[in-house]
């Protein structure tokens, strides 16, 4: 397969958007302004190409290690998205999700988490999961403990049922922006059979040609999942 191919959930690792600002003799929060508008970007790239869900890393675990006046901006912009995206995403007909350790946030922001979460909870075109204050240890751990509560023995069926984002799929596709090449404590479970595509573009510049980069790499892709390839591969069609 050579042409685009669409995921049915992509995940993206939305990084460097402190060296965009930087690069612009701006301070750090002006990445991260110009970060949430290269979300609604790609909200909207998504939704035309038919992306099934959208799974978005915003705030790490680790994240809280950052200098406390970048850690209040975050969780201000938070605030901002809440009360001005909300709404559109809601008429766009996004599905949307909040993922990640609630404990240790403020009640107004968990609050305006569950608000979301119920405005649209009857969409069905696009799921949208953001991920904040999550980490990929801190969602095995939950999980673990839960099954633990409830007295379940843990099989791979009933920890992934537990793990945070059991209402989808597995990504198909991981993105990251920014350069690095790594998975900084994102999805450790759910990447088991994921394609990553890795960018160079720094996310608050990432557009819809960026977006479909990633997509044609990924369609150029053979998944095999453990099988051979005379095995991952269709089979030829035959003549009647
Ligand atoms: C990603 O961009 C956003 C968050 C982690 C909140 P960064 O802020 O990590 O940008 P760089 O990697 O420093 O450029
Ligand atoms: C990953 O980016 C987290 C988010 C994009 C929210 P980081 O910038 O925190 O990752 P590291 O520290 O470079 O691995
Ligand atoms: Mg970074």
């Amino acid at each position: 397969m050579t042409r685009p191919a669409v995921p049915g959930h992509l995940a993206i690792v939305m990084d460097g958007n402190g060296r965009w600002a930087t690069r612009r003799f701006l301070p750090r929060l002006a990445g991260h302004r110009q970060g949430l508008e290269a979300l609604r970007r790609c909200v909207g790239a998504s939704l035309e190409r038919g992306i099934g869900v959208l799974t978005v890393f915003a705030f790490s675990s680790e994240n809280w290690q950052r200098p406390g006046e970048e850690v209040s901006g975050l969780m201000e912009l938070l605030g901002v998205a809440l009360r001005k995206e909300v709404p559109a995403l809601r008429e766009q007909g996004v599905q949307i999700h909040f993922v990640g350790d609630r404990a240790g946030l403020a009640r107004a922001m968990v609050e305006g988490f569950e608000q979301a979460e119920l405005d649209t909870a009857d969409n069905q075109r696009m799921v949208l999961n953001v991920c904040f204050n999550y980490g990929g240890r801190w969602d095995m751990v939950q999980a673990a403990q839960r099954l633990l509560a409830s007295g379940v023995d843990p099989t791979e069926e009933t920890l992934a049922g537990a793990l945070s984002l059991a209402h989808v799929p597995d990504p198909d596709l991981l993105i990251r922006t920014g350069g690095d090449q790594r998975v900084s404590n994102f999805l450790l479970w759910q990447l088991a059979y994921t394609e990553m595509v890795f960018s160079e573009t720094l996310w608050p510049d990432f557009d819809e040609r960026a977006l479909d980069a990633a997509l044609l790499e990924f369609g150029q892709r053979e998944r095999r999942f453990g099988r051979t390839a005379e095995q991952a591969r269709p089979a030829p069609a035959r003549a009647a």
